[in-house]
């Protein structure tokens, strides 16, 4: 089969490192790709917004499937253009990733079928806006409604915070049009986890839960980032929780989707808050993670090339997934000054020393191809991954691994996983 990924990140590096890894495909693409995606398939500059343009290439070239990273690319209706010509693709249209790029669509859909979620409103006037932060006190939270590159959630310590993250997104539009509407919501209380969840529209298998990192500090400070790293599988949600996720809150909104004649087929990303009142949703989202892909796949055991042609097909596996017995830990690599500003094109060394480590890949997310030398091009440069029996040995062996890397002004976090840690021992 022939497939083509569509992105440039870590998330999509690992994508086709994990389709490249099956017998079944035989040529990859990927558009745009990055220099890593590059080291496995031929990369072609077409823009992952692009859909029509997408959709040409993959009839042009005989492609089979195409599996599509991130949410712009679902939002501008990649998957659509693509199912328009006959072909396969794996990933939601664009009505059904209305559950990640509407946090309004996605609110009141939660709302509506009982999926735990912090109470909130929504407003598009700054007035009532501000009302509701003053009866409603801080901490809270101020949502952007579109997407806004994951930087349009305000988390706000005080009303005062609130009123400024009102006045940027509604007033100076701070996010674009993704600011047309806002979501107030009420601030949970609770430790971050990720859960996915592959379903087909109808029937749905959850992946391993993981954690990831997105404040740019150690101890999670600082402002929020894409995600500084991630770990899985994450202790803090056991067997049990997980099928409480499952019931109470994937279950119901796989069918909330079909019922509004929006069928999601694909991965559903469930950011979770784990309360004292059990796991609430954060956020929908329409894809996987980055990073917890980089952490998901090289875990998994099951052929991802078969299992994604399936569900483009509205075909779950007849069997449950089957996941090494191993613990996986991603440490990103990033730009000093990144999520601020930070300069591009610092020669990067040492990929080749990671090369010849077992249980190690790096995968690229901001880097770039100088005469022949590989740079930093981008905050998040590259998502460093380690398989070891135990959380401790993958963490050690990342970070044994991040020290090989050498780039000007490099920064990372050094207490990826540690959260999981604690809750082990
Ligand atoms: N890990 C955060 C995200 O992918 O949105």
């Amino acid at each position: 089969m022939n497939v083509l990924v569509v992105g440039k990140g870590g998330r999509e590096h690992t994508l086709a490192w994990a389709l490249r890894r099956s017998p079944l495909v035989e040529n990859m693409y990927a558009a745009p790709g990055n220099p890593g995606i590059a080291a496995l398939g031929t990369c072609v500059s077409i823009a992952p917004e692009d859909a029509d343009g997408i959709a040409r290439f993959a009839r042009d070239n005989g492609v089979d499937l195409v599996v599509v990273g991130p949410d712009g690319a679902l939002e501008a209706g990649v998957v659509d253009a693509v199912e328009s010509l006959g072909i396969r693709a794996f990933g939601p249209t664009r009505a059904a990733a209305e559950i990640e790029w509407s946090k309004v669509f996605s609110k009141e859909m939660m709302r509506e079928e009982g999926i735990p979620t912090a109470a909130f409103a929504v407003f598009s006037e700054l007035e009532p806006a501000r009302a509701y932060v003053n009866e409603l006190g801080a901490p809270i939270v101020v949502k952007a409604d579109g997407l806004a590159a994951g930087k349009g959630v305000l988390v706000c310590h005080s009303v005062e915070e609130a009123m400024r993250a009102l006045d940027d997104v509604m007033t100076d539009r701070l996010f674009g049009d993704a600011g047309q509407n806002v979501v107030i919501e009420a601030f949970m209380e609770g430790e971050e986890a990720s859960v996915f969840a592959i379903t087909d529209g109808e029937g749905v298998m959850t992946l391993v839960p993981s954690q990831d990192h997105k404040p740019i500090y150690e101890g999670d400070t600082g402002p929020n980032t894409g995600g500084m790293g991630a770990y899985a599988p994450a202790p803090l949600i056991d067997d049990s929780t997980l099928r409480d996720i499952r019931h109470r809150i994937i279950e119901p909104a796989v069918r909330g989707m079909k019922k509004r004649g929006r069928p999601f087929r694909g991965v559903l990303y469930c950011g979770l808050m784990m309360t004292s009142e059990g796991p609430m949703v954060v956020e929908f989202n329409s894809r996987f993670g980055d990073p917890e892909a980089q952490v998901i796949l090289p875990l998994m055991e099951d052929d991802f090339a078969e299992l994604a042609y399936g569900i483009s097909e509205g075909r779950l596996p007849s069997r449950p997934l089957s996941w090494k017995r191993k613990a996986a830990t991603c440490v990103v690599v990033a730009s000093g000054g990144y999520p601020g500003s930070y300069e591009d094109g610092k020669e990067i060394h040492g990929l080749e020393a990671l090369d010849a480590m077992d249980d190690v890949i790096a995968f690229h997310a901001g880097t770039a191809m100088q005469d022949g030398r590989p740079v930093t091009h981008g905050g998040r440069v590259l998502g460093v991954t380690a398989l070891a029996d135990d959380l401790r040995g993958s963490i050690d062996r990342a970070y044994e691994a991040v020290d090989r890397i050498r780039f000007d002004n490099r920064y990372f976090r050094g207490d990826i996983g540690e959260k999981g840690l604690r809750r082990i021992v």
